[in-house]
């Protein structure tokens, strides 16, 4: 399950008529490389939530023949199979979230579609970029534990205060038995600096906990609230994944995320490099 509802306050002006999800990075929107770290960690079906000035994101995963019947007049196969490719990623289901009540809210609208499985949370605007594919490594902690699973990541300790903050009791090198999750603690209230990192796999519970869960921060449903009333009731555990986040949501995470996807492309490597180094000389 996919949430890209969000208004992107923090991506404003950009993000007043098209959704943050569909920045590119590169030359692929943000929520393609989402989607294709799903598919690769063996995910069939995807439910993406949209909402209102959303529809550009169907529209990617949708057909355009005009275009495709273009691509083959100029005889341009690549393009053509790549476009083609997109259609075919995986089984891709929209429900829109027609009021913006939050995370919590968003991940509600899944409840008919997930039925009574366990099922992967990947936040739209959240690229992961790791040799293991991050929700497969979720996948594997799920099926190792069998409980609801939390991505997190390590971040510098002086900024702990900008992300949701787990602690707990290491049970294997990558893997804590969850007992404390705070939203931006200070510095010394911080239980840890393990940060959340937009990658989830949770249990139908959620349902049930997300349907007591009161307006928290922002007056919205928090997942991080549901997630707590879980934390009563059943454990949790949370992996350190292995590989770099990035948050597109916000302006200079998406600069950075441009540069570094960029050097890892055969074609831009070279010249990309000798700008950085050519401009880095004047910083
Ligand atoms: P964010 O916390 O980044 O919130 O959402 P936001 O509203 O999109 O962005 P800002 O903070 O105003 O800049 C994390 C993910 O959850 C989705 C967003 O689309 C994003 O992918 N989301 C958030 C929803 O689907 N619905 C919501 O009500 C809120």
């Amino acid at each position: 399950m996919i949430p890209a509802a969000g208004f992107g306050t923090r991506f404003l002006p950009a993000t007043k008529a098209q959704p943050k999800e569909m920045l590119p990075v590169v030359d692929t929107p943000t929520i393609q490389y989402v989607v294709q770290e799903a598919v690769d960690s063996g995910i069939e079906d995807i439910l993406i939530i949209t909402g209102r000035g959303k529809r550009s994101i169907e529209d990617h995963f949708d057909r355009n023949i005009e275009l495709e019947r273009r691509l083959l007049e100029k005889q341009d196969e690549i393009l053509y199979n790549e476009l083609r490719s997109i259609e075919e990623m995986a089984n891709i289901h929209f429900i829109r979230q027609k009021e913006l009540n939050g995370l919590g809210d968003a991940i509600y609208h899944a409840r008919f579609h997930c039925r009574n499985e366990p099922f992967a949370v990947l936040l739209g605007d959240t690229i992961v970029d790791s040799v293991i594919p991050c929700t497969r490594q979720m996948i594997d902690a799920y099926e190792q534990y069998g409980q609801t699973v939390i991505g997190v990541e390590t971040v510098d300790p002086s900024k702990v205060d900008r992300y949701g903050i787990v602690g707990g009791d290491k049970l294997s090198e990558t893997i804590l038995q969850l007992t404390d999750m705070i939203e931006k603690p200070s510095i010394k209230d911080a239980p840890s600096n393990l940060a959340v990192a937009g990658r989830y796999i949770l249990t139908p519970e959620i349902f049930s906990a997300l349907e007591k869960t009161p307006r928290g921060k922002g007056n919205e449903i928090q997942l991080t609230d549901a997630l707590r009333i879980i934390l009563d009731q059943e454990s949790i555990i949370a992996t350190v994944i292995s590989g770099k986040r990035f948050d597109i949501g916000n302006k200079l995470d998406f600069m950075k995320t441009t540069i570094e996807m960029g050097l890892k492309r055969d074609e831009f490597k070279a010249p990309l490099s000798e700008f950085i180094k050519e401009i880095a000389k004047n910083l």
